[in-house]
């Protein structure tokens, strides 16, 4: 695992664009696994200016998104979130965008998202991490789901996710990739942003331990992990 530690987040975001761009160059159909939530947007907005100076090209890429909150508001949805904030600003062509539908049945899309990924590898996996370790919805628990599946979410992640919601009022599942779908990735870039997640990142650089207490540890099960993060945890 390489870790990595910048001083500031937009240097985290800098180092991780660099990582994502760099990728997209060796191989322009990168099939790119995405987060949403806070810790992605300044990677987003790098990656819309290098689109408009004309130093990415999308046109050939894919993407897929590790989860979307199921039956919410299409103004709440993780769908909206990545148009916003990324896809309807760069030539990603929209079939080449995978997110599950928060308003189709929920197994069904469950079903759709397991055959994605019996038939896809994501080449590059940007994570970030919840305050309780989880990566994607794989929340702490006494067993994490491998494959794609319906995650209630954690009273943290709804606590955690409650500023995102005009009313407040967090949907309480969520579709997520499972922990061997993110394994499966060929590379894996974990983003660490703010404070709140010292305890996740102690708990994944101090052991090489894995605990689905806390699920970011799994991460050491994969060969090539880089870790981005302002400090490190004994210094924040
Ligand atoms: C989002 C996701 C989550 C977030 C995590 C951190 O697609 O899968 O695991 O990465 O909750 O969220 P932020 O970045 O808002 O602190």
């Amino acid at each position: 695992m390489k870790v990595i530690f910048t001083g500031s987040y937009a240097e985290s975001a800098q180092r991780s664009t660099e990582i994502i761009l760099s990728a997209l160059k060796k191989k322009p159909d990168l099939l790119l696994g995405l987060a949403t939530g806070e810790t992605p947007l300044g990677v987003y907005r790098l990656l819309i200016d290098a689109y408009r100076e004309g130093r990415a090209d999308f046109s050939c890429a894919r993407t897929v998104n590790l989860d979307e909150y199921v039956n919410c508001r299409e103004e709440d949805s993780y769908r909206k979130y990545m148009h916003d904030n990324l896809f309807d600003h760069i030539n990603i062509p929209r079939e080449s965008i995978t997110i599950a539908d928060r308003a189709a049945p929920p197994e069904e899309e469950v079903a759709r998202l397991r055959r994605f990924f019996e038939e896809n590898t994501v080449d590059l996996q940007l994570l970030g991490v919840g305050p309780n370790g989880h990566i994607g919805f794989n929340e702490p628990d006494e067993a994490i789901e491998s494959l794609v599946h319906i995650a209630p979410l954690a009273k943290a992640t709804i606590d955690a996710n409650a500023r995102w919601f005009a009313d407040g009022a967090v949907p309480e599942k969520a579709i997520t990739m499972g922990l061997g779908d993110i394994l499966r990735a060929k590379s894996i870039l974990l983003l660490v942003k703010g404070e709140s997640k010292r305890d996740a990142l102690r708990g994944l650089l101090d052991s090489t331990a894995v605990t689905t207490r806390n699920p970011v540890t799994f991460l050491h099960l994969h060969p090539d992990v880089t870790v981005i993060a302002e400090t490190p945890p004994a210094n924040q």
